[in-house]
C-alpha cells in the first residue's frame, strides 16, 4: 500500500490569460516535512499555495491535501489546514486573545476547548503576557507570531505559510524561524512555506522546491541541492570578461563557467590551487583582473545554477514595497 502523503499535486496549472502562473506542478509532500517553495517575485509561489488552500481554482490539473480533493472537497481541505497568508487578515482593534477567539468561532471550536488551546498556543509563540493588549500595539513580529498561533487553533495537520517573515528585521526573522520549528515539532504538523529568502529556506526546510517562471526546476534537501554543485565557486572580475570566459573554456579549467553581472563565476574543485593558474592565464592575454574571491557553494549558487539568475535582496525590497502599497502604507 502507498504511504499517505500530506500533499499530492498532478499537473496543477494556473493561467491568467497568456501568463502561466503555475505550469504543471507535480509534487508529493510527506507528513512531517517543512517544505519550502523558493523563488523570486512572480515565480508562482502564492499561486501554488493559494490553490492548495482552495482560495484559488486551478485552470487544469488536480491536487489532494490531507487526502481531500481541492476541487471536489474544498470544505474538507479548509477544515484540515491552517493558513497564514502574505496579506495580514487580523483586526487591529481586537486584542490577540480576541482575534484567536473570533477564529475559534469561525472554525466551530467549542469555548472551553478554545480557551485551553488559545492559552497553550499564545504561550508557544511567546505572547501570553501581551494576549490582552489591542493588536495595534503589537510590533510586526508579534503580529506575525499571533497569526501563526491563530492558524493552528483548530488543530490542522498541514500549515501553509506564505512569506512568513516578509518585512521583518533579521533578528525577528530568526526568532520566528525558531517558533516555526518548535510548532512543527510540538504540533507534529506538516508545513508548506513560500519564501525568497535563501537563508530561511536553508535553515527551516527539510526539502526545497526551486520555482521560477511557474515551473519547479528541482526538488531536494538543502544539503543535496548544495552538493549538486561540485567544488567551490571562484569569482573573477576582470576588464574583458567574455574573452576571458572563452580562454577558460578552451582550457576546460572549470566544471562550469557563468557570467553574472559582469563577473565570472567558475565552479572548480580545490579553487585555492587554481587561483594562480587563472591569474597567469589572464596575464598571458593582457586581461586585467580586478578581484578574485572564493566561497563554498550556497543555496544562492544553487538557485543561480537552476534558474540562471540570482534572487537579490532588492527583489525582497520590491516585494515589500508592493506589499505595503497594497496595505495602503506606502504611495
Ligand atoms: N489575479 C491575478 N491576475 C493576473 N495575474 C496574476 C494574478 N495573480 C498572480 N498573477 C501573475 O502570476 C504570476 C505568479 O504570481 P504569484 O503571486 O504566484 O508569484 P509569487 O511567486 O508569489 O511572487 P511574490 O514573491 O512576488 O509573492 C505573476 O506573473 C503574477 O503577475
Ligand atoms: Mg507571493
Amino acid at each position: 500500500m502507498k504511504e499517505p502523503v500530506a500533499i499530492q499535486t498532478q499537473n496543477l496549472t494556473k493561467k491568467y490569460g497568456k501568463i502561466v502562473a503555475l505550469d504543471s506542478l507535480n509534487l508529493a509532500i510527506q507528513y512531517g516535512e517543512i517544505f519550502g517553495l523558493l523563488g523570486p517575485n512572480g515565480a508562482g509561489k502564492t499561486t501554488a499555495i493559494s490553490m492548495l488552500c482552495t482560495i484559488n481554482t486551478p485552470t487544469s490539473g488536480s491536487a489532494l491535501v490531507n487526502g481531500f480533493d481541492i476541487i471536489k472537497q474544498p470544505d474538507k481541505v479548509r477544515r484540515s489546514i491552517g493558513i497564514v497568508f502574505q496579506d495580514p487578515s487580523i483586526d487591529d482593534r481586537l486584542t490577540g486573545r480576541e482575534n484567536m477567539q473570533l477564529h475559534a468561532t469561525l472554525y466551530d471550536v467549542t469555548p472551553p476547548q478554545a480557551r485551553k488551546r488559545i492559552k497553550e498556543l499564545l504561550e508557544l509563540v511567546g505572547l501570553a503576557d501581551r494576549a490582552d493588549s489591542p493588536m495595534k500595539t503589537y510590533s510586526g513580529g508579534m503580529k506575525r507570531r499571533l497569526e501563526l498561533a491563530r492558524g493552528l487553533l483548530h488543530h490542522p495537520n498541514v500549515l501553509f505559510l506564505d512569506e512568513p517573515t516578509l518585512g521583518l528585521d533579521p533578528q525577528t526573522r530568526q526568532h520566528l524561524w525558531s517558533h516555526i520549528e518548535e510548532l512543527a515539532k510540538q504540533e507534529k504538523i506538516t508545513v508548506i512555506l513560500t519564501t525568497h529568502y535563501m537563508e530561511e529556506a536553508e535553515r527551516l526546510c527539510t526539502r526545497i522546491g526551486i520555482i521560477d517562471f511557474g515551473k519547479i526546476r528541482v526538488v531536494d534537501t538543502p544539503t543535496n541541492l548544495i552538493n549538486t554543485l561540485k567544488g567551490d565557486v571562484l569569482t573573477v572580475v576582470c576588464n574583458r570578461p567574455q574573452e576571458f570566459i572563452d580562454k577558460i573554456n578552451e582550457l576546460k579549467l572549470a566544471e562550469r563557467v557563468e557570467s553574472v553581472d559582469g563577473s565570472i563565476r567558475l565552479s572548480i574543485a580545490e579553487a585555492e590551487k587554481m587561483v594562480p593558474v587563472v591569474v597567469d592565464l589572464a596575464a598571458s592575454h593582457n586581461i586585467e583582473i580586478k578581484s578574485v574571491s572564493i566561497h563554498k557553494p550556497t543555496l544562492n549558487d544553487v538557485f543561480l545554477y537552476f534558474t540562471g539568475r540570482e534572487i537579490r535582496e532588492e527583489e525582497a525590497e520590491n516585494q515589500l514595497k508592493t506589499h505595503m502599497r497594497a496595505m495602503g502604507r506606502l504611495r
